[in-house]
């Protein structure tokens, strides 16, 4: 039998963030199976030295840093770079969720919001955009939610931060595929992870069941959007940018 797999990530650098957790961990694992070296991001130093000990291969490293700081992005970028070499790929899981009415939301909970799930994901791309920080071609993956494109109760602020991934990745497409940069996204139903963990505490058992419910294939697992996530990596997806791929089990079907 041959052993050709058109996933095959091996040569390849991918920067990972939100790999201390969830679908950032799950796809850094994944990836380092297809082959590539990972450079994994998240603020909690245990739990990427955790994940970086789930990963097969060798040369992967972990680069602890907060998101929210945002004009240092570009610059930590480039130090990535530097010890790690170019990037063939660079995957945006980090992101957090808050249950927040628009009654209750005000200019500081929004900021934080757009920060750590929007412009991180700008400030990552022009990171990755700067000269030498990239190999010849390059794939960027965001995950946005399926929030972004059907409404509920108190997710405005996530909603809206989400919807603008959806975006970004239509016009970073535009204009980075020239410079060989493919820009996609996943846009993900609700898996188990923790930060489904912390919602299901927030919200009362029928209320998250109604959730469940609206997911004909059940909720996911963060192996399902890694999956994913690889594919648009891969030379899988050489010809695809500027789309959404919605994984969701059925959740936007019905
Ligand atoms: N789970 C779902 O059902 C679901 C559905 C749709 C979309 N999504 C999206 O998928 C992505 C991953 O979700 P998940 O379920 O894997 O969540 P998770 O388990 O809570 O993981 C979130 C990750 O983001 C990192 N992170 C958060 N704030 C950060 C910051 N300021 N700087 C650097 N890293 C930061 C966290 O690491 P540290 O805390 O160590 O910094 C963690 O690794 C998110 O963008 C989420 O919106 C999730």
């Amino acid at each position: 039998m041959s052993n050709f797999n058109p996933m095959n990530l091996g040569g390849r650098v991918v920067l990972v963030t939100g790999a201390s957790s969830g679908i950032g961990r799950a796809t850094s694992v994944l990836l380092s199976r297809l082959g590539a070296r990972l450079a994994i991001c998240a603020r909690d130093e245990g739990r990427l030295t955790e994940t970086l000990g789930m990963l097969e291969g060798t040369g992967h490293l972990t680069f602890p840093f907060d998101l929210m700081r945002t004009d240092d992005i570009p610059g930590w970028v480039r130090s990535v770079v530097e010890e790690i070499g170019c990037l063939d790929g660079l995957v945006h899981c980090a992101g957090i969720h808050g249950i927040l009415t628009i009654r209750a939301a005000n200019a500081e909970k929004i900021e934080t919001m757009m920060r750590v799930n929007v412009l991180s994901a700008l400030l990552l791309a022009r990171g990755i955009c700067e000269p030498g920080c990239r190999g010849t071609k390059a794939s960027i993956v965001f995950v946005s939610s399926v929030a972004a494109i059907s409404g509920s109760p108190a997710l405005s602020v996530y909603a809206s931060s989400k919807a603008a991934l959806l975006g970004i990745t239509k016009s970073l497409a535009a204009e980075l595929a020239r410079d060989g940069i493919r820009v996609n996204c996943v846009t993900s139903g609700m898996v188990r992870s923790e930060l489904t963990n912390r919602l299901e505490e927030q919200l009362l058992p029928s209320q998250f069941e109604a959730i469940e419910s609206r997911h004909p294939l059940g909720i996911g697992s963060p192996d399902d959007v890694a999956n994913a996530i690889a594919f648009l990596v891969a030379d899988t997806g050489r010809w695809i940018t500027g789309t959404s791929l919605v994984v969701d089990g059925g959740y936007t079907s019905v």
